[in-house]
């Protein structure tokens, strides 16, 4: 008897039955109330990248105006031209990233549609990034004969000041880190995605402060142009939504996950540490051996849970489970001493009783944490 053939699962990461495959490029245009506009950049763009196999992808986000309709004229017999159409969405920095996700163009690149970037730099910043020179290439308005145009001073001061603040994260020197005219390949922004907050306007921000190992960024010049049409959609909210992102970033640099994790398996610690008291009291134990007998439990609860939850990248196994179970006593002995030790110099400084005993604790935690991430759990 003829077998049939096992069913043949479609190409996976090769996606050659779509009309984008084969481009090189894709400029991701985000777009909300741009109707007037879109011509316009079509136009410019089809002019700046001659000789590149581009598409453009705009970014809608349900705009009441017709650009959708003005999309769609004019890429009437364009494969190379689409529209991701957002419903009861909107965010500039969520339309780039989805737009991003949304073609298999190993470079990605994002310009307003409004007009105001100088997409005369794209093939430039394409070519930076295509040959590997370049993680990020950035058309900035503030490097070396960059320039903001026209605008007014209270824009420009806002503007600076948000540069300032976003070195306070940025772990490479970036002159225009706010600059919505960027090119990126896809894979960086792939692997950052878990990372990213997709938060307000300030995507290249948010890619540049998103972690991992800092990019190599090269900036080129250009002169902010004035808006070609309609009005800025740059508000206060996405002032708002900044500030937040910066606190995120600052936060959970100061406080790293792993950390968070340690403190947690901590206070799980201390109902085991609870409940352990309350059964051997109730059967009653001398409250002094209780207490010890729950101290060793509490702790040896602690290296398991830390052992395959906060460290478990460096998880210990086998026979190096035991040894590091005795340097997580040895470690949370000495926490107890610097705990006890801390809680006490306070106390006779004349500290309330509970700021005394908070800051043993946090002090002896953070030895705690310390100690075993470089004893216990070494690299
Ligand atoms: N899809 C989508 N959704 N697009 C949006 C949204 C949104 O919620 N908000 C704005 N856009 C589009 C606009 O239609 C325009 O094409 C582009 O994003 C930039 O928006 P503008 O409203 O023109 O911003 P801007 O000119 O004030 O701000 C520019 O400069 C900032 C730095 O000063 C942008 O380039 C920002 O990205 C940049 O951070
Ligand atoms: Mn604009």
């Amino acid at each position: 008897a003829t077998r049939l053939a096992d069913p043949v699962p479609p190409p996976r990461g090769q996606p050659a039955d779509r009309p984008e495959a084969g481009y090189a490029l894709a400029v991701i245009v985000p777009t909300f109330n741009e109707a007037a506009n879109v011509a316009r950049i079509v136009a410019t763009l089809d002019a700046a990248l001659a000789g590149i196999a581009y598409e453009i992808l705009f970014v809608d986000d349900w705009s009441g105006d017709g650009t959708a309709a003005a999309i769609a004229a004019v890429a009437r017999g364009r494969a190379d031209i689409r529209v991701l159409r957002r419903y009861g969405r909107r965010g500039l920095s969520s339309a780039v990233i989805e737009g991003m996700m949304a073609t298999m163009a190993p470079v990605v690149a994002v310009i307003d549609g409004d007009g105001q970037h100088d997409e005369r730099l794209l093939p430039r910043l394409y070519a930076l990034v295509a040959s590997g020179e370049a993680d990020i290439a950035i058309g900035s308005r503030y490097c070396a004969r960059g320039s903001t145009g026209e605008w007014d001073a209270a824009r420009l001061r806002t503007s600076r000041l948000a540069t300032r603040l976003s070195r306070w994260v940025l772990k490479v020197r970036v002159e225009d880190p706010m600059s919505g005219f960027f090119a990126v390949r896809r894979d960086r922004v792939e692997a950052l995605l878990p990372q990213l907050s997709g938060k307000g306007f300030k995507i290249l921000f948010d890619l540049l402060s998103a972690g991992g190992p800092p990019p190599r960024v090269v900036e080129l010049p250009f002169r902010f142009r004035c808006r070609a049409e309609g009005e800025s959609k740059l508000g206060p909210g996405v002032a708002l939504d900044y500030g937040v992102m910066i606190a995120e970033r600052l936060i959970s640099r100061l406080l790293p996950a792993r950390f968070v994790l340690f403190a947690l398996v901590g206070s799980l610690g201390l109902g085991v540490h609870l409940a352990v008291l309350r059964a051997l009291l109730g059967a009653g134990a001398a409250f002094s051996r209780a207490q010890a007998a729950a101290v060793v439990t509490a702790i040896a609860f602690n290296f398991l849970l830390n052992n395959s939850l906060t460290f478990r990248d460096r998880r210990l196994r086998g026979k190096r489970l035991l040894l590091g179970l005795a340097s997580f006593y040895a470690v949370c002995g000495l926490g107890a001493l610097a705990n006890i030790g801390t809680g006490s110099v306070l106390f006779a400084a004349h500290s309330r009783w509970w700021v005394s005993g908070v800051a043993g604790a946090v002090v002896g935690s953070l030895w705690n944490f310390a100690a075993s991430a470089l004893v216990t759990w070494r690299k």
